[in-house]
């Protein structure tokens, strides 16, 4: 299908900013302190699903079964490791052709949303000093279902005016793609066609569509 793109929605970590290797090392911290290991490999199953269900998920890896009380604690754990590594980061950790890329379409009058899953994500953005290079902000402070559900998106498509139709999704996550797909809107994947096999077309990052739309 062919459309013409009025409004651009992008996945934050992973896409606009290198968070998910935070994210990896201090779910491997946790993994680690409760004697399993967690590889980069288990790690693209959590990449776009929130915080609690990421935490199912790892905890299903290593074989364990704990409470309510106990699996609160261990996330509260991991999200204070990641906010200690990514209070110190600067616009430096953006990914290459990102400002370039959103700065590019906003100058074509194209809308651009942030549609991320991160409870995180207001203090990325005052980090990486990119807030107003998106007239609307989507994140995990926001939406009650997560990734694959569309909630997201639908909602960043509601908040610009634009139909699901014709907008794009920016996304790194198997389910970030398949989130955008239910909401019936134009899927490129950044990161590898192996594990993004069901978005319209994939490329290494940002900075690809910024040589290719000069
Ligand atoms: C993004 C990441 C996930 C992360 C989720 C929640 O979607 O890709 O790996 O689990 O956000 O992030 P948070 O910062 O709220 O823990
Ligand atoms: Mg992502």
């Amino acid at each position: 299908m062919i459309r013409e793109m009025r409004a651009a929605i992008f996945d934050l970590d992973g896409v606009i900013v290198d968070t998910a290797k935070y994210h990896y090392l201090a779910w491997k911290r946790l993994a680690k302190e409760h004697g399993f290991d967690f590889t980069e490999l288990d790690n693209e199953r959590l990449k776009g699903v929130s915080r609690m269900q990421s935490l199912e998920i790892l905890l299903e890896i290593g074989g364990l079964t704990v409470d309510e009380a106990a699996r609160a604690e261990m996330a509260a754990q991991k999200n204070g490791w990641y906010i200690d590594y990514i209070r110190n980061m600067d616009a430096s950790e953006l990914l290459p052709g990102a400002t370039e890329y959103l700065q590019r379409l906003r100058a074509r009058g194209i809308k651009t949303a942030l549609g991320s899953a991160s409870k995180n994500a207001p203090l990325i953005l005052d980090r990486l000093g990119i807030a107003a290079l998106f007239d609307v902000i989507v994140d995990g402070n926001k939406v009650s279902k997560v990734k694959p559900d569309p909630e997201v998106f639908l909602r960043g498509a509601e908040e610009l005016g634009i139909p699901p139709a014709s907008c794009v999704v920016f996304e790194d996550a198997e389910a970030g793609i398949e989130a955008a797909r239910r909401a019936g809107m134009g899927t490129v994947g950044i990161g590898s066609p192996e594990i993004l096999r069901k978005a319209d077309i994939v490329v290494p990052g940002l900075f690809e569509l910024v040589l290719v739309s000069a």
